[in-house]
């Protein structure tokens, strides 16, 4: 009978460095989101542990699924993935505490002054849960608007709260657990732009008025060959360095389903993309993280897509090796 392979080998054809060794070598966090159901499944358990140092869960530490319920909290799926974080050596990012995207139907029905009460109670109480255990909180996610009039997202707790709800909910958050870092997260804003330009503003803002802030997240939740400029990243990247905020890559996938040519083509094209991505991180000293939005394209939110570094059995793409180059420094 011939051998079985160690759960922790890397599997036929995957270079012998992991994604993990070579970034912590560079001081670097690499990440993947992680939903708790899937860590039962030995492949998955077992490539998550290999070649990751921080750890999302994808959405089970979002309200909805904390509380779905008024009142009644549920841990269990989030305390799953920190414990696997635990168990691994890996950080944990907290994601997150006010998402219009994840809220309670019960939450977005209450009148302002119980609105204000419930969003002080959920942060307290979550973070105190995690406590010790988070690196770093997505504290607000996705508050501003893509265009328009109003550079704020007319979310719910913005009609009900006012603006200054992001404020409230950083010190809330800094209060309940004083040892995570505090980030703002949001899409489309990676590189140049209105949206860039609001995150920017915001942030700015917020800092000045002396609210806690440690980080932004920059989602990256792009497409190959549709994508902001390597030159836009970074130079958008420094400037948000020059606030002094940490900076994370939190979600990247890179799509390619419209990418042109052959399929090989495609996935060349990916490992492009994501070589370069990851790069500007390691150029910027303030980017300290990247993390990607899962890693095998059995698991993605965009199914009928294959953007991420694993293909669905496990095995590594042409997009794996880009970023391990990248986070070589090549
Ligand atoms: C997505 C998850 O991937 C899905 O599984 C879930 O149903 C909805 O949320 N921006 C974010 C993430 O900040 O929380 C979102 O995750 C993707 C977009």
């Amino acid at each position: 009978m011939s051998p079985t392979p160690p759960p922790s080998g890397p599997p036929s054809g995957a270079p012998s460095d992991t994604l993990k060794a070579v970034a912590a070598g560079r001081g670097k966090l690499v990440g993947t989101a992680v939903q708790a159901g899937f860590l039962s499944d030995p492949p998955y358990n077992a490539v998550a542990g290999r070649e990751f140092n921080y750890l999302t869960a994808e959405y089970q530490m979002k309200w909805n699924v904390i509380e779905p319920s008024r009142g009644v909290r549920d841990f269990g799926p989030g305390d799953a993935i920190a414990g696997f974080a635990a168990s691994q050596g890996m950080r944990v990012k907290g994601h997150t505490f006010l998402w219009h995207g994840a809220t309670p139907s019960w939450v977005n029905a209450l009148p302002a002054d119980e609105l204000r009460v419930a969003v002080e109670q959920h942060i307290r109480a979550v973070a105190d849960h995690y406590r010790g255990r988070i690196h770093a909180w997505d504290v607000v996610n996705e508050a501003i608007a893509d265009g328009g009039g109003s550079a704020l997202r007319d979310t719910v707790f913005r009609q009900k709260l006012g603006d200054r709800y992001i404020a409230d909910a950083f010190r809330a958050a800094r209060a309940a657990d004083p040892s995570a870092l505090l980030f703002y997260n949001d899409y489309g804003g990676e590189g140049s732009g209105v949206k860039a330009d609001r995150i920017y503003a915001l942030l700015q803002e917020l800092l000045a008025n002396g609210v806690p802030i440690d980080g932004v997240g920059l989602q990256m939740h792009i497409a190959a060959g549709s994508r902001p400029s390597d030159g836009a990243i970074a130079a958008n990247m420094r400037r948000l360095a020059a606030l002094g905020l940490i900076v994370h890559i939190s979600e990247m996938d890179v799509r390619i389903n419209d990418t042109a040519g052959s399929e090989q083509m495609r996935l060349e094209a990916q490992r492009t993309t994501y070589q370069d991505v990851v790069r500007v991180c390691m150029l910027e000293p303030r980017c300290e993280a990247v993390t990607f939005w899962g890693f095998t394209d059995a698991h993605t939110w965009l199914s009928g897509d294959r953007p991420l570094l694993f293909d669905a059995r496990y095995q590594p793409k042409p997009a794996y090796d880009g970023v391990l180059e990248a986070l070589r420094g090549r």
